[in-house]
C-alpha cells in the first residue's frame, strides 16, 4: 500500500506520544516527555502534516496512525539500536558534549555507525511521505545527519532543522570523533535554527574552523556551494492557552488546595525538571539544605516541592544522579522534618497539564537553576501561570535568561550566591516582585510558540535569499 504524502513533514527522535504496554497487554499512548513535544504539540494543532518519530520502545514499529489530525509514522528501533543510537551516541556522547561536559562524554565507534543507520532510516521515512517540494522540519541533536542524507535522495525538498539544546563552543565540539560528518550533515539543510545567538555563532565557527567553510554574517557556504543560514529562533510556549488554564476558577481553587494540603507554608518554593544532570537539581537541594541549616529559612514555614520526571533511566549518569538526589532529599527531611512538616516534597512522576498549571500558580518562588539548558520552557510556563507577586530564580546558563532578564538571575555552580539569590527573591518587597513579573510576562508574550514556529518556517522559506533579522540574543 502506498502511503499518503504531505506538504509539511516533521521528524523528531520521538513521536508526540509514547507507546506503553498495559498489564493486560493492550497498547496505550501517552504524551512524550520534554520541551520539544510541549512546543510542537501546540504548533501542529490543526495543521495537516506527518510526524516521523520513534514510538519509545524496542521492537517492530506499529503501523502509521492518525492522532489529533496528524499522520504519525513510527520508526522502529531494535534493542541494540536503543542502546547504541538513543542511549549511546545521542545521550551519552552528544548530550553531555553539547551541555558543557557536565559529565564526561563517552565515545564508542559502534554507537556512531548506529546513529548513521538510524539517521538514514529517518531520511528514508521522510522521503516516503513528503510530497514533491514539501517543507521538512527536522528536530534536535539526534537527527544531525538527516539533512544531507535526505537531500541526497530528495533534492526537491525544503529542509529545515531546529536544535532544542545548546550548540557547544568549537573547543568542546572538536572533541567529537568524526566531527566533520555532523557539520556536513547539518549543511544539507536550507535553514538551521538555534535557541540563542551564541549557539548559532558556535555552529558557524565550527564550520569555519573544521570544514574551512566560508562564513559571511549568518550564512555558511556548504562544501557543495549552497548557502545555508544558521540563526537564532528562540523557542517558546503557548501563552494564551496556558494563561487561560492557569487563571480558570478550577486551577485557582486547586492551587489553594495544594498549599492547604502542605499546611499553608509561608514560603512555597518549586522545582520542575526532567531528572537530568543538566538541570542543577543537586545544587538547588544543597543550597536549600544549607539555608535551613543556617537558620535562614524555617523548616516549619517553608516547603520545597521538587517534581522530577523520570528520564533515560538505564544510563549510568542518570541512575547516579537519581541516587544523589534521593539521598539529599532524605538527608534534608531527616535533619529538619517534624510531624506534619516536610521541608522537601519530592515527586518523581509526571502530572497532567491542569495539575502543573495549579502547582505553578501555587508557588511563591520557582527555582529554575540548570547548569546548562538550551532554553528551559518551565521558566516561561511559570511566568505565564504564576501569581503576580511570585518570583523566578533563573540560571544564567539557561537560554531563557536571554529573554527573562528581570528574573533573579544566578550562577548555580556558586552555591553561596545561589543561596543569596533565593533569599533575595523570598525577601523582596511584593511590589518589586510584581514589577519583575510584569516585565517577564511581556517578554514571554512578545515571543510565544506560534511566533516561534512562524519565524522558523518563514526563515526556512526565505533562506538564504532573504535573511530575516535574528531575534533575541
Ligand atoms: P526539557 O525539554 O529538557 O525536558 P524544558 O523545560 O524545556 O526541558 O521542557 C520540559 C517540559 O516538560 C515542560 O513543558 C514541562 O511543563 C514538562 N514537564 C516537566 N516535568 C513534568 C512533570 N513532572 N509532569 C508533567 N510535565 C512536566
Ligand atoms: O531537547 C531535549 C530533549 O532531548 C528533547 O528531544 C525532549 O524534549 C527531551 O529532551 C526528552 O528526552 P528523551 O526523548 O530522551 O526522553
Amino acid at each position: 500500500m502506498t502511503s499518503p504524502t504531505f506538504d509539511l513533514v516533521i521528524a523528531a527522535n520521538r513521536l508526540p506520544v509514547d507507546k506503553e504496554v498495559a498489564e493486560d497487554g493492550s497498547i496505550e499512548w501517552h504524551r512524550s516527555p520534554g520541551g520539544l513535544v510541549t512546543a510542537m504539540e501546540s504548533v501542529m494543532r490543526g495543521r495537516e502534516a506527518a510526524w516521523i518519530g520513534w514510538s519509545g520502545d524496542a521492537g517492530d514499529p506499529p503501523e502509521p496512525f492518525e492522532e489529533n489530525g496528524m499522520y504519525l509514522v513510527p520508526i522502529g528501533l531494535s534493542e541494540d539500536e536503543v542502546t547504541n543510537y538513543y542511549e549511546g551516541y545521542s545521550n551519552d556522547t552528544l548530550w553531555p558534549l553539547y551541555h558543557d561536559v557536565i559529565v564526561p562524554a563517552t565515545f564508542r565507534r559502534r554507537w556512531r555507525s548506529s546513529y548513521e543507520r538510524l539517521n538514514q532510516r529517518f531520511a528514508d521515512a521522510v522521503s516516503e511521505v513528503a510530497a514533491p517540494g514539501a517543507t521538512v522540519w527536522l528536530h534536535d541533536y539526534q537527527l544531525q545527519r538527516v539533512p544531507s542524507l535526505l537531500r541526497a535522495i530528495r533534492p526537491d525538498l525544503r529542509i529545515g532543522w531546529f536544535n532544542h539544546i545548546p550548540f557547544p563552543p568549537v573547543e568542546i565540539f572538536m572533541q567529537l570523533p568524526g566531527r566533520e560528518t555532523l557539520l556536513e550533515g547539518l549543511l544539507g539543510a536550507d535553514f538551521l535554527g538555534f535557541q540563542v545567538r551564541a549557539d548559532a555563532a558556535n555552529f558557524r565557527e565550527a564550520c569555519r574552523r573544521l570544514l574551512r567553510a566560508p562564513v559571511k554574517g549568518d550564512v555558511v557556504t556548504a562544501p557543495d556551494g549552497r548557502r545555508v543560514r544558521a540563526a537564532a529562533v528562540p523557542i517558546s510556549i503557548d501563552v494564551e492557552e496556558l494563561r487561560e488554564l492557569a487563571t480558570s476558577p478550577e486551577t485557582l481553587q486547586r492551587a489553594k488546595e495544594i498549599r492547604a494540603e502542605m499546611g499553608d507554608p509561608e514560603v512555597l518554593l518549586l522545582g520542575v525538571d526532567r531528572l537530568d544532570y543538566t538541570k542543577g537539581i543537586r545544587h538547588r537541594l544543597k543550597a536549600y539544605g544549607e539555608l535551613l541549616a543556617d537558620g535562614r529559612l524555617d523548616p516549619r514555614k517553608t516547603r520545597l516541592v521538587q517534581i522530577a520526571t523520570p528520564s533515560r533511566e538505564r544510563l549510568q549518569a542518570y541512575r547516579v544522579l537519581r541516587g544523589q538526589i534521593e539521598q539529599a532529599v532524605g538527608r534534608i527531611n531527616g535533619d529538619h522534618a517534624d510531624f506534619g512538616d516536610t521541608p522537601v516534597v519530592y515527586m518523581r512522576r509526571s502530572f497532567p497539564k491542569e495539575e502543573m498549571a495549579a502547582i505553578y500558580a501555587a508557588a511563591d518562588v520557582a527555582l529554575v537553576t540548570p547548569l546548562r539548558d538550551g532554553m528551559n520552557l518551565v521558566a516561561k510556563e511559570f511566568v505565564t501561570c504564576a501569581r503576580d507577586d511570585a518570583a523566578l530564580v533563573l540560571s544564567e546558563f539557561a537560554g531563557a535568561a536571554g529573554e527573562l532578564k528581570r528574573a533573579y538571575l544566578c550562577n548555580p555552580h556558586d552555591v553561596d550566591r545561589l543561596k543569596q539569590t533565593i533569599t533575595a527573591a523570598i525577601d523582596a518587597p511584593a511590589d518589586e516582585r510584581r514589577k519583575r513579573m510584569r516585565s517577564m510576562r511581556r517578554a514571554v508574550l512578545a515571543n510565544d510558540v506560534h511566533h516561534w514556529a512562524e519565524a522558523f518556517l518563514a526563515s526556512l522559506q526565505a533562506a538564504p535569499e532573504l535573511p530575516a533579522e535574528e531575534s533575541a540574543r
